[in-house]
């Protein structure tokens, strides 16, 4: 096949690791002026074929075309000097460098050199182009995560790409920030630029995407047009007819609340560098409670989360567990009594990558597992076995190291795990973040039951849908602060969206 609006072609691409088959993929393009969205369930092995596209992988078998020609590509710096750019999640920005020598230092690889000056023209007149507000003189490290992903996508435009393969772009994006990058891709797509969208989010997809590539097990088992496309379709392409037509979100009944499971009166936290200081922070949950946490990401949540669990300690005010002072327990105590947690980010703060699956799972558990100095791995892989079951999620590749796992696959470890031991007290934070839409039911089904079970529930999103559905009760974060709380007759977009912007209209 020759034609010119076809910018990669890949064909019969295998790749192995080990015994797995992370890709068997008959065929994949993308043309020019398109949004190709990728989807399908955790380790489906949509970052695998997003990797060798980018050279990070070499394929075990097949050939990829760029503009028609049969090419090698052994490294990203192949992959780059063929127009491809690939965005991670993890960005890779220095925080102290201004935007401008962020992209200079990325450009300096190639093989053509341009003088400063000229350079911070090019750069100012693409972002004014595709209307990226940006202020090229500011220190990275300044910057909202959005405007983050705004310089990835600069600098790989700058470097020559003309086709940008994104992984999970909107996964840590607030919904206002996603829509601000969704134009932005449709800017590139008008200019004639080809793309690659990664994400769980059907509604994305249906909305930006001209064709959907559906993975399952390593192959894309098929690749709809837009207009072709609806919701119980893709379900039943990614899942299969069965598990799609299983799928369910819980209903919420108002129920009769217990004890009091957490108390904070006026709580006040230090003000640090990179933290969010809570201020007067008043919350009381009870048992059989869930309590949604509304908010853009970086408004106290991660403090909040961190003051209960004992990791943060307060300047002022009181924290209550069960009726007990526990202003000065420790982690080990908290945990112990049986409060779980989610994390927002589980690669650095719940999982360590070097350790293995197994290890990880043993972590954080405390005593529970020991015997005298040795671990009782039986009995580690029976109770997380059973919590995996549980949550619908495959058995962990117990033997597997972290780093290797796919995002969604880590994230599901991480709640195997907490959700194992059926806490008394659920602190958790995006815990649908990166999971597929199967997954994020089946999480928003255990938590929903751990509320049956009498437990407590504080539960941290950024989408609204998915708060409603589940809680008793919303409060809204605004920079360290309770912005607001609401009732379930007051669970309606507009208001919760104005008390998280700041124009307060709260019961
Ligand atoms: N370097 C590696 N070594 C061994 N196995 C790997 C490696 N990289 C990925 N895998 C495995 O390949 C499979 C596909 O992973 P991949 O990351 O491509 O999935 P994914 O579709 O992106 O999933 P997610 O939606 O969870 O991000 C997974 O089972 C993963 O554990
Ligand atoms: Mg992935």
């Amino acid at each position: 096949m020759n034609d010119p609006t076809v910018i990669l072609e890949a064909r019969g691409i295998v790749k192995r690791f080990g015994p797995l088959v992370a890709n068997d993929v008959a065929q994949f393009s993308v043309g020019a002026r398109e949004i190709v969205a990728l989807l399908g369930e955790n380790g489906a092995g949509k970052s695998t074929l997003c990797k060798i596209l980018y050279g990070y992988y070499r394929p075990d078998a097949g050939e990829i075309s760029v503009a028609g020609r049969p090419v090698r590509i052994d490294s990203p710096q192949d992959a780059r000097r063929l127009g491809i750019g690939m965005i991670f999640q993890n960005f890779s920005l220095i925080p102290a460098l201004a935007v401008w020598e962020n992209i200079a230092l990325f450009l300096a690889d190639l093989p053509w050199t341009i003088g400063p000056g000229e350079l911070r023209r090019r750069m100012a007149d693409l972002a004014a182009r595709l209307r990226l507000d940006i202020d090229l003189r500011l220190p990275v490290g300044r910057l909202a995560v959005g405007d983050r992903q705004k310089v990835e996508i600069l600098k790989q435009l700058l470097a020559g790409a003309r086709l940008l393969i994104l992984d999970e772009p909107t996964k840590v994006l607030a919904p206002q920030e996603a829509e601000g990058l969704f134009k932005t891709l449709s800017e590139l797509r008008e200019e004639g630029y080809g793309l690659v969208l990664i994400t769980h989010k059907l509604r994305e997809v249906l909305a930006c995407a001209d064709r959907i590539a559906v993975m399952r097990q390593g192959r894309i088992v098929d690749t709809l047009a837009r207009d072709e496309a609806d919701e119980p379709r893709l379900l039943r392409l990614m899942f299969g007819e069965e598990a799609a037509a299983k799928r369910s979100t819980p209903r919420r009944v108002t129920a009769a609340f217990g004890d009091s499971a957490l108390r904070l009166d006026r709580i006040v936290t230090a003000a640090e560098p990179g933290a969010v200081p809570l201020r007067g922070v008043s919350l009381a949950l009870r048992e059989g409670e869930i309590c949604g946490v509304a908010g853009v990401s970086g408004n106290g949540q991660q403090e909040l989360a961190e003051l209960i669990l004992g990791l943060r300690r307060p300047l002022d005010g009181t924290k209550e567990l069960w009726g007990e002072d526990a202003t000065r327990w420790t982690i080990g105590t908290i945990r112990a009594r049986g409060v779980a947690s989610i994390p927002d980010d589980p690669l650095t703060l719940a999982a360590i990558p070097g350790l293995s699956v197994r290890e990880n799972l043993a972590l954080g558990s405390g005593k529970r597992y020991r015997t005298g100095v040795a671990l009782d791995w039986h009995r580690v892989i029976a109770d997380m076995g059973r919590s995996a079951s549980r949550l619908g999620f495959p058995p962990p590749a117990y033997g597997a190291r972290a780093a290797i796992l796919s995002g969604g696959n880590l994230q599901r470890i991480v709640l195997a795990r907490e959700l194992a031991h059926d806490p008394r007290l659920i602190v958790a934070l995006y815990p649908t973040r990166g999971l597929d839409a199967r997954s994020a039911d089946a999480v928003r089904i255990a938590l929903d039951e751990a509320r049956a079970r009498n437990a407590a529930v504080l539960f941290a999103s950024e989408d609204l849908d998915e708060l409603f559905a589940i809680s008793d009760r919303i409060i809204v974060l605004r920079g360290g602060a309770i912005a607001g709380t609401f009732l379930p007759a007051s669970f309606t977009p507009d208001v919760i969206g104005r008390a998280m912007v700041g124009i307060a209209d709260a019961a």
